[in-house]
């Protein structure tokens, strides 16, 4: 692999007889993994289904290695949403972190969305994640990956950090600060990153990261825990982002432990020689089997005393609470297609936001959000037609096959992939939507009649061939 001469000075400099071995190690193929989504099943029934080999990961009981050469996006389990495809040291963050149900957790930078997802798994659909994305496409993306693991209690918001403060100061008991950084782990996997990398590259992710952190700050309940990650050596990214951030703010840091990982920030490479650096952790390729990362575990040790400029009362949500009247379609659809256990559930959660149907997570009040550009409420519910209800593809996914009263379960590749295709399936099931799955598991909604279903998995998410 050809680095860029710049890169190789700064880290032999850094590195001394190490520097061989990380050089090394960019001859060598990329690390490649798959997470289990716990919101589904558990990880040694994935690891018995999948028709690829797997390797546990030491510090992730989620986690697998798979080879190399597996493509794991092409199976119907991924398609289910059983799995994440996430490379192994990203997968170290989240244990840090150690999402319990119950907690209210923010994900800043959190597109496509393996880290959030690990979060929703953790959570168990109690408690709250916002998954917050600054770039609008990536967003999409975000959301997508969040309805395809099932996840019923997220919002996903776009926006600047610093924006959230007025709707979310002093409220998340845990944040992952995952930052947008120079990526000089991910050289190996992403050729992007390999092409995009400079020295001012890394200046300006400093500039960031530095930024992002405030806001954090400024959105952590005192005792709240928050936790740090990039996927780049540098250590002005690194260990001067966190030893700059913990003079400047309230803050421990926590002694990393994970199974399996040892090395841990560089004292040497500060600019004050703090000590507390060595808590954090390092995760480099030359010792670790994955692609590298950098994580540091902060909790608050009090509140923001100097009064801050947040702005009082909410305004009016976009979102209404919706009314008997509202809800008639979706009743009818509710009565004839799912089993009472599920919707009676979320029956004082329905909101409306134009003609979507949203159940919004139990946690959250609305008029806290009002303000902000919302991807996603909680769960897509459906969309309200002239006189009919449409269940959505976010709906389809949160569901148990069991909790659809009409289900077909393909337990066939081939069919899936018909399905997956955006093509009619010629099977009998009982006229009207018919949850559509995949050895017990959906993957999207179908309408039936006379001998065919219809297909309603979304145009956006077809595949075009197997
Ligand atoms: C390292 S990636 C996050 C990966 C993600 N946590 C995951 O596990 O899939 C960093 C993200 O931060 C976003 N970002 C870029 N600039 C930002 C900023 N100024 N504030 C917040 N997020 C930003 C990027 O668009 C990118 O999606």
């Amino acid at each position: 692999m050809e680095l860029p001469e710049a890169f190789k000075e700064k880290m032999k400099k850094l590195m001394g007889e190490s520097y061989q071995s990380l050089l090394d190690s960019y001859d060598q193929p990329e690390s490649k993994g798959i997470r289990t989504n716990t919101l589904k099943l558990e990880p040694d029934e994935l690891a018995n289904k999948l028709p690829f080999e797997t390797q546990a990961v030491n510090w992730c009981k989620e986690g697998f290695y798979i080879d190399h050469t597996v493509r794991p996006g092409k199976n119907p389990y991924y398609y289910a949403g059983l799995y994440y495809v996430q490379e192994p040291t990203a997968m170290a963050a989240v244990e840090v972190l150690d999402p319990k149900p119950g907690d209210w957790v923010l994900d800043l930078c959190a597109a496509p969305g393996g880290k959030s997802t690990q979060i929703g798994a953790r959570l168990q659909g109690i408690g709250l994640l916002v998954a917050n994305e600054l770039v609008n496409s990536r967003a999409g993306i975000l959301s997508t990956n969040i309805e395809r693991m099932g996840m019923a209690n997220a919002i996903v918001t776009n926006e600047f950090p610093e924006r959230l403060v007025d709707s979310f100061y002093e409220s998340f008991d845990k944040i992952l600060v995952d930052a947008p950084c120079s990526g000089e782990g991910m050289f190996r996997k992403d050729p992007g990153a390999l092409a995009d990398w400079s020295l001012e590259r890394v200046d300006r992710c400093m500039g960031k990261q530095e930024k992002i952190l405030e806001s954090a700050h400024r959105l952590l309940k005192p005792g709240g825990v928050l936790v740090y990650s990039t996927c780049t050596f540098s250590p002005e990214e690194n260990e001067q982002i966190i030893e700059a951030f913990i003079e400047k703010y309230p803050y421990t840091l926590q002694t990393i432990e994970l199974p399996g990982i040892t090395d841990h920030g560089r004292v040497d490479w500060t600019r004050k020689q703090q000590q507390e650096i060595t808590k954090t952790q390092r995760i480099m390729p030359m010792t670790v089997k994955g692609e590298g990362h950098f994580i540091a575990k902060l909790i608050k040790s009090e509140g923001i005393a100097e009064a801050i400029d947040v702005k009082q009362g909410y305004p009016k949500s976009r979102l209404k609470k919706a009314t008997r009247t509202d809800l008639q379609d979706y009743r009818d659809f509710a009565k004839n297609n799912l089993q009472a256990e599920f919707y009676q559930k979320i029956e004082d959660r329905l909101y409306l936001l134009g003609d979507h149907l949203y159940a919004i997570p139990a946690a959250i009040e609305l008029e806290r959000i009002a303000n902000l550009k919302l991807l996603r409420t909680g769960l897509d519910l459906g969309t309200f037609k002239k006189n009919r209800f449409e269940p959505s593809y976010a709906l389809a996914m949160a569901l148990k096959l069991s909790q659809a009263k009409n289900s077909v379960d393909l337990n066939d590749e081939d069919l899936a992939y018909q399905y997956l295709k955006g093509e009619a399936l010629n099977l009998q099931a009982p006229k009207g939507w018919v949850l559509v799955g995949y050895d017990g598991y959906p993957l999207g909604f179908g309408k039936a009649s006379e001998g065919l279903i219809k297909n309603h998995y979304p145009k956006g998410l077809r595949i075009r061939k197997k």
